[in-house]
């Protein structure tokens, strides 16, 4: 058994991997810092196949895959992304086009080569790492939460059109609320609001993905905040969330 992993060398992803490997699953991981795959390949039990790869960068996508095509993979997790914090108008545009190319072009190439893959073999999981904030607008992470909204979408459209070809494929989205990973740091945050530890949000997700669940929201608090971006109006929820981002710059 094989779980493929993009992102794997710090939070989510690392402790996804850790997961997986005790459930017997060899890994294949995929980021930028070599250092810490192999790091991680001493930690599990099982075999660990680091490719070091930029995921901003479109022909890397289709290099990973085409390394990994022939490979017996059950699962794929494309967990890799990142955010950044503060004002739209102030913010770097060219370090926004780098999130919306791992946060959203990354993870729609690769759904999209895995998902052929999947249908031809008739089995398979695809689980795409969204956000709680792909429910609602996200001022101060405005461009953050666009992107998950992009993948939560992408991806419930597919697991319904899946759905209708009968297959045995499975896709869902995992959306979690605030974890305790490098996230923060990476987006520029400057304090840390209230978060769950990634090795539970890692074993949840695992669980309900190996449940075929569609949309996944780790956590009680994160749950009702997603009723919340339903039911409450949108200037509501914007307002709220704009005070929440605003206690981490
Ligand atoms: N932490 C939260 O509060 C939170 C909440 C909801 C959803 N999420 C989502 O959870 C996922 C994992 O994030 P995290 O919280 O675990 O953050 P993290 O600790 O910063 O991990 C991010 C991972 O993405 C990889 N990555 C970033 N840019 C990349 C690139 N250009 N090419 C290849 N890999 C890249 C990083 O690897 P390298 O730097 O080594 O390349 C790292 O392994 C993300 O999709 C994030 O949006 C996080």
């Amino acid at each position: 058994m094989t779980a493929f992993i993009t992102g794997a060398s710090s939070g989510l992803g690392y402790q996804l991997a850790k997961h997986l490997s005790t459930l017997g699953y060899d890994i294949i991981a995929i980021a930028r810092r070599g250092d810490r795959l192999e790091k991680l390949a001493g930690e599990i039990e099982t075999r660990l196949t680091p490719i070091v790869a930029d995921l901003s960068v479109e022909s890397e996508c289709h290099r990973i895959f085409d390394t990994v095509r022939d490979s017996d993979i059950d699962i794929v997790i494309n967990n890799a992304g990142f955010g950044l914090l503060g004002e739209f108008s102030k913010a770097d545009l060219s370090r926004e086009m780098q999130m919306i190319d791992v946060n959203c072009r990354a993870p729609h190439i690769l759904t999209k080569l895995f998902l052929a893959k999947f249908l031809e073999e008739n089995k398979g999981y695809i689980l795409n790492v969204c956000s709680v904030g792909g429910f609602m607008p996200g001022p101060l992470l405005a461009s953050y939460y666009a992107t998950k909204a992009y993948l939560v979408s992408l991806t419930r459209a597919i697991h319904e059109e899946i759905r209708h070809s009968g297959k045995n494929v499975y896709i869902g989205c995992a959306c979690p609320g605030p974890i305790d990973t490098e996230f923060n740091e990476v987006a520029s945050g400057k304090a840390k609001i209230k978060s769950r530890p990634a090795s539970w949000v890692a074993e949840y997700c695992v669980r309900k993905m190996l449940a075929r669940k569609l949309t996944i929201i780790p956590g009680l608090e994160v749950k009702l905040s997603a009723i919340g971006a339903k039911l409450l109006p949108a200037k509501l929820m914007m307002r709220m969330t704009y005070k929440i981002q605003k206690k981490k710059l």
